[in-house]
């Protein structure tokens, strides 16, 4: 048994026995274990590296998402595409001609097969690594670079199981690196707007949040290119919330997670399988080869996590059935509440009518987010209506300023912890599964996100 799968199983252990009514001593063994975890060079607070002019940057995974970031990146001052990594060799010949039709030189390509990363990482002079691979990839892309003395950006979730969230945290520390996991939806107009209003304490004290990602992705999973050739298959293994972030990231700011409180544990259910093998019999007609495919991954998972500090947040994950697209962003104070899909809130005192909601552009004026104002035309055109850029920039800007990251490897670790806690917690009939905590203490400490200037 590896030490790793040892560390997993003397946890599931604990989790068992704490499940089997052990009581509070043995849940606190179970804390106990983890925060032993990752002692080879701390836990860092607002963890920085020195300035630097340019940043000198490596892709692994140039398919959708990856030539969105590429494209953003040569519209960022101070970065230089040095290499690019794919296993389909055209996709990394596309992606060097827009880095040289941008006036840059070539950049080294890499297409030697699905480790070639490691040849990248161990020969390139780069200060980044950013992969938007598909996700069984994140970790050893991740994993690569920081050892090599990169630092290191991942698509989301950062990781799919709690070993593998541990292991980008206690790399980083070993090597002194940041490891960011890229969530876009942090930097959208109202998540960054309703970020600014708590910030503000206009929303009162912040006790509950509800988010999710509901998008009907069956076309998308069947699809014979891109993510249908990958995301499908996660369908076939996993039973849980697989795609935490994009809800969970921007409410998770909002209250203060590993920056004043912390997520203490969760509990999830999962409803019935069904969309995926639906839609494969009337698409391809019932003897087709997908329709034979079996799902594990229920339709609609619920999970309900407890903060620390007991606040709550109710995270949906909804990609198999015909439904219109939300995130829910639902953010809840002693003050009022706010909400996207449509984009709506109350506030007492300010509102038109009571109980009556009032369309968030009322507010806009006076508390549209400095970030959206200053570089969100920037973005105009590009990806997901703009926040992509932002996020790009907003990287580069703290390396090159050498600034703490706005969202950091205790982030992309806590919020993708999602995917392995759901996980056990539906496999245990919706049992309470402890999240650790990755900043080991730190989150009573760490000052929150301030509103960030560009
Ligand atoms: N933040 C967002 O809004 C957002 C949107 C879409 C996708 N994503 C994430 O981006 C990542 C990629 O998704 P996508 O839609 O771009 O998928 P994609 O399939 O279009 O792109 C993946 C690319 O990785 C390449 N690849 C696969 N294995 C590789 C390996 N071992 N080494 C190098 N390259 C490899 C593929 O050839 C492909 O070009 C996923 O993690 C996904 O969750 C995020």
């Amino acid at each position: 048994m590896r030490e790793s799968e040892k560390k997993q199983s003397r946890r599931d252990f604990l989790k068992v026995g704490a499940a089997a009514g052990l009581g509070a001593a043995v849940a606190g063994l179970n804390l106990g274990a983890d925060e032993k975890r990752g002692s080879a060079g701390g836990a860092k607070s607002q963890f920085k590296v020195a300035p630097m002019p340019t940043v000198r940057v490596g892709f692994v995974g140039v398919g959708g998402m990856g030539s969105a970031h590429v494209q953003n990146y040569l519209n960022i001052e101070g970065v230089q595409v040095m290499a690019i990594c794919d296993i389909i060799p055209e996709k990394v010949v596309r992606a060097q001609k827009w880095v040289v039709e941008a006036g840059q030189p070539e950049p080294v390509g890499y297409s030697r097969g699905p480790r070639d990363f490691e040849r990248m990482c161990a020969t390139e002079e780069l200060d980044l690594v950013m992969t938007a691979t598909p996700w069984e990839w994140h970790v050893p892309v991740c994993l690569s670079a920081m050892k090599n003395g990169k630092h290191a950006a991942t698509e989301i979730p950062a990781a799919m199981s709690l070993d593998d969230c541990w292991a980008l945290v206690e790399a980083a520390e070993k090597y002194g690196k940041h490891c960011q996991m890229m969530e876009n939806c942090c930097y959208d107009r109202i998540e960054l707007m309703t970020l600014n209003l708590v910030r503000k304490g206009v929303l009162g004290e912040v006790l509950h949040a509800e988010a999710g990602y509901l998008h009907d992705l069956r076309g998308v999973k069947f699809s014979s290119e891109g993510e249908g050739l990958w995301r499908r298959a996660w369908s076939q293994k996993l039973n849980g919330n697989l795609y935490p972030t994009h809800g969970l990231g921007p409410v998770a700011q909002c209250l203060n997670v590993n920056r004043g409180d912390a997520f203490d544990f969760l509990v999830s259910l999962s409803s019935p399988t069904r969309g995926l093998h639906e839609y494969a019999v009337e698409t391809f007609g019932p003897d087709s080869p997908q329709a034979k495919e079996k799902y594990v991954l229920g339709d609609v998972n619920t999970s309900l996590i407890k903060t620390k500090r007991g606040k709550t947040i109710i995270l949906i994950h909804d990609t198999n059935l015909p439904r219109p697209y939300t995130r829910i962003n639902l953010v809840q104070g002693t003050r009022g509440i706010a909400m996207k899909w449509p984009d709506r809130i109350y506030i007492e005192g300010k509102a038109e009518k009571p109980h009556q909601w009032d369309d968030f552009e009322k507010f806009a004026a006076e508390f549209e987010h400095p970030l959206w104002k200053a570089i969100a035309s920037k973005g105009e055109g590009r990806g997901h209506g703009g926040m992509d850029y932002i996020e790009d920039y907003r990287l580069i800007q703290s390396l090159r300023k050498g600034e703490p990251l706005d969202q950091d490897v205790y982030d992309a670790a806590a919020w993708s912890a999602i995917v392995g806690a759901s996980c056990q917690s539906v496999a245990g009939k919706g049992k309470p599964v402890s999240i650790p905590d990755f900043t080991r203490g730190l989150w009573k400490t760490s000052p929150p996100l301030p509103i960030i200037e560009a």
